[in-house]
């Protein structure tokens, strides 16, 4: 993709090959996350920005700093506390409103250019046009729930040609531990971005991003820039209940049945 790119709708090929040339050059030159999207941002000059899960505004600060062609920030967030949010960072309701002000605090340089919705995506996306962004960065509820209702109800949001971005696109499930519930935003955001014949690529410090299909019909694909991904299968990393027991028990029987001296089965 030029940074160049002469009207205000900046795009990209169906195959995504030049977008993959610009990102493979921020990603060289990047040392943080949100160095990368300012980056990105800043060279591809997208000017209409959604945010869904914003916590306390960094990220937001920080593109609204770097990204001067950002005319209009949409700010997502509930910033309460959320009773069926297994993950860390589901706080008390009182801390929220603690957060929720540091983030508004970080962002009045920018008031004029930033819109504040506070609220989960499903309660607040109806509020927005149809193809009226040009990239959306996911970053709130990452469970399974989470990352394929965040992907599904922002798509229309973004006009052809746009791109929907996100993090924690990490390579394990069990990015909190065992006590929380799984995040998956990898393997889910690569169905989701192939069902839409759209490509996906993986970026380092777990971020990703997907190239919208443009109006061309591409086959879309996923491709991983820092080879950090292997297999996106589940049954790697999630085992059924029981099933150490159930193994165990599997070979007890097989000695046994050895000593006895019988056939398997
Ligand atoms: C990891 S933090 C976001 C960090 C922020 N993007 C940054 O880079 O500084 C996750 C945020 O998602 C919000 N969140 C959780 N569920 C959400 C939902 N369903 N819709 C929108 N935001 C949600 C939480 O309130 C929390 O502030």
């Amino acid at each position: 993709m030029s940074p160049t790119v002469g009207n205000d709708r900046p795009t990209h090929s169906a195959d995504g090959g030049d977008v993959r040339a610009l990102l493979t050059n921020v990603s060289a030159r990047s040392s943080s996350r949100a160095e990368l999207w300012t980056s990105f941002l800043a060279a591809t000059g997208l000017a209409r920005v959604a945010e869904v899960g914003v916590w306390k505004g960094d990220f937001a600060a920080a593109l609204l700093a770097g990204c001067p062609a950002i005319d209009t920030y949409l700010m997502i967030d509930p910033w309460r506390h959320l009773d069926d949010w297994n993950k860390p960072a589901n706080v008390a309701t009182d801390t929220f409103e603690t957060i929720r002000q540091e983030a508004m605090a970080k962002t009045d340089f920018a008031a004029s250019r930033r819109r504040v919705m506070r609220g989960t995506t499903l309660e607040v996306v109806d509020t927005i046009d149809d193809g009226s962004l040009d990239f959306a960065y996911i970053d709130g509820d990452h469970t399974l729930r989470g990352i394929i209702t965040d992907l599904i109800a922002m798509r229309p949001k973004i006009r052809a040609g746009g791109f929907l971005g996100g993090d924690d696109f990490c390579p394990s499930v069990w990015q909190h531990g065992p006590a929380y519930e799984p995040t998956l935003v990898c393997p889910a955001a690569v169905h989701v971005a192939l069902a839409m014949r759209a490509t996906i690529f993986a970026l380092p410090f777990n971020q990703f991003l997907i190239a919208m299909p443009n109006g061309e019909r591409g086959a879309g694909g996923f491709v991983d820039l820092g080879g950090r991904y292997g297999a996106l299968d589940l049954a790697s990393q999630v085992r059924p209940p029981h099933a150490g027991a159930r193994a165990r028990l599997r070979g007890a029987l097989a000695a046994l049945r050895r000593r006895a001296g019988r056939p398997r089965g």
